[in-house]
């Protein structure tokens, strides 16, 4: 029993420690990836980018759930001036591939990138 929490540990470690690639392994999973990638923009902002914009700020978990399930608007555009980055396309739809415990965990991954 100690074994299997102690090796529930150590994969968890893991996660953490290479939290790019969660987020890029769920993205692919959740159907993002045809529109962000970690790093650089696909259609959206770059999760980085992302994590750089909310990051410590109140309610940015509650902001970026909602912005999931719902759809988010224009929301980027001046954002994009801000980071240098330009972003194809204005919206985002609502995705109705995930529901708020999945979103809930990718944004909790994408909050944790490092961004430095
Ligand atoms: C069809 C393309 C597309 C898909 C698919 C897509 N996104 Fe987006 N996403 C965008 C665009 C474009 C924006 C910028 C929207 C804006 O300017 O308001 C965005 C913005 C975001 C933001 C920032 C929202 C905010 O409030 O600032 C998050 C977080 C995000 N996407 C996560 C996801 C996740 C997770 C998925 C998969 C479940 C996903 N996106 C799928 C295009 C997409």
């Amino acid at each position: 029993m100690a074994g299997v929490v102690g090796a529930g540990l150590l994969l968890s470690g893991f996660a953490f420690a290479d939290t790019a690639k969660e987020v890029e392994k769920l993205a692919k999973q959740y159907g993002c990836s045809g529109c962000h990638a970690v790093d650089k923009v696909v259609a959206g902002p770059p999760y980085r980018v992302i994590a750089k914009e909310y990051k410590g700020k109140p309610n940015a978990k509650e902001t970026l759930v909602k912005s999931i399930l719902g759809g988010s608007m224009m929301k980027w555009q001046a954002k994009a001036k801000k980071y240098k980055i330009k972003i194809k396309m204005a919206y985002m739809p609502a995705q109705h591939g995930v529901n708020k415990e999945k979103a809930e965990k990718i944004v909790d991954l994408i909050l944790k990138l490092d961004t430095k």
